[in-house]
């Protein structure tokens, strides 16, 4: 039988029997194929990793060793949530490793968006291929891959990517999730007792924020871009948008508008809400958002956020428009 085919006989997890089942299977399962030994699991914080990380720590405490890398285009919380979830509450072997300035100097000028992703993949693996060289007694490792992921791109995680390790760090594979749909392993997830805004993470780049920072990423930019990235989601869970809005984030692109403050004339960026609803990122539709909640959003971004003297709403459909700016 090919492992990687859902049999067509295999219930839907819907609730948290189902998903209790599934549990106790897969604990005995990870057992059976690990043993006493150790695996390794890049942990970005994402539904489908942090799901993996919950079910090994289930099933065998200490022997996974979580790598999460910061590459400092997280955002504003995140790697603070990871931290606080699995290193604090579930009490996992995790290393933490802060390579904001590795990546971002290697990001300096550098405005081509394919080459922007190519930098951060591969500075992913190579953060990630230090720390398991470190590691001399690991022999598998985990991954979040998918049911989709397998059916779409034969198995290759785009935004996990740790397939590109060299030929002699190959690990056998223990991919837990990998017959499930996305619907599926957020129930597993909830049923393992991860909080909420981990479960219902909406999409999020590998890249990060890196594809909203359009052009050359510059670390100023970068903040405006978090912090006001925080105000829109904070806005949105105040007024019950963010579980109904697919995803929804804001965009700082490289380019600078005239604005008055003080009485003086100053030259700043502009901050861009993009939100959508969509099924499958194939097409995409803009809601329409309560005016009195985008004047709140407006108002907070321009009154907190150094640098920027602009909003914009986005109303733009895909297609044309995609969903990320670049
Ligand atoms: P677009 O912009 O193509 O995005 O309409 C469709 C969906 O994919 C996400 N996205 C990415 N995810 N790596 C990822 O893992 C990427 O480089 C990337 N670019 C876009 C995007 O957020 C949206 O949900």
């Amino acid at each position: 039988m090919d492992s990687n085919k859902r049999p067509e006989t295999m219930a839907r997890i819907t609730n948290k029997v189902l998903a209790d089942e599934f549990i106790n299977e897969q604990v005995a399962l990870i057992r059976e194929q690990v043993g006493s030994k150790k695996v390794l699991l890049a942990l970005s914080g994402g539904v489908d990793s942090s799901v993996v990380a919950a079910l090994l720590i289930k099933a065998i405490g200490k022997q996974l060793v979580c790598v999460h890398v910061n590459h400092g285009l997280m955002r504003k919380g995140e790697s603070e949530k990871v931290v606080e979830v699995f290193g604090k509450q579930l009490d996992a072997n995790l290393i933490y490793i802060d390579a904001t300035d590795r990546f971002l100097d290697k990001l300096v000028d550098v405005a081509d968006p394919e080459t922007k992703r190519k930098i951060i993949g591969g500075e992913f693996i190579r953060v990630f291929e230090e720390e398991a060289r470190k590691l001399t007694d690991v022999d598998f490792l985990a991954q979040g891959t998918i049911y989709p992921d397998i059916i779409e791109s034969k198995g290759v995680k785009a935004h996990h990517n740790v397939g590109g390790l060299p030929d002699d760090l190959k690990f056998e594979l223990v991919e837990p999730v990998k017959l499930l749909f996305k619907d599926e392993v957020r129930v597993v997830g909830s049923a393992l007792g991860l909080p909420d805004e981990m479960v219902f993470r909406q999409p999020f780049p590998g890249p990060g924020l890196g594809v909203r920072c359009t052009g050359a990423i510059t670390r100023d930019r970068l903040e405006a871009l978090r912090e006001s990235d925080a105000i829109l989601r904070e806005e949105f869970e105040k007024a019950g948008l963010a579980g109904q809005i697919w995803q929804f984030f804001t965009v700082v692109p490289d380019f600078r508008s005239t604005g008055v403050r003080d009485g003086k004339r100053v030259f700043d960026w502009p901050v861009i809400i993009r939100a959508v609803n969509s099924v499958d990122a194939m097409g995409a539709t803009v809601p329409e958002i309560d005016w009195n909640i985008l004047k709140k959003i407006t108002d907070r971004i321009l009154a907190e956020v150094p640098g920027v003297c602009r909003v914009l709403y986005d109303l733009s459909p895909k297609a044309p428009a995609t969903i990320e700016w670049e």
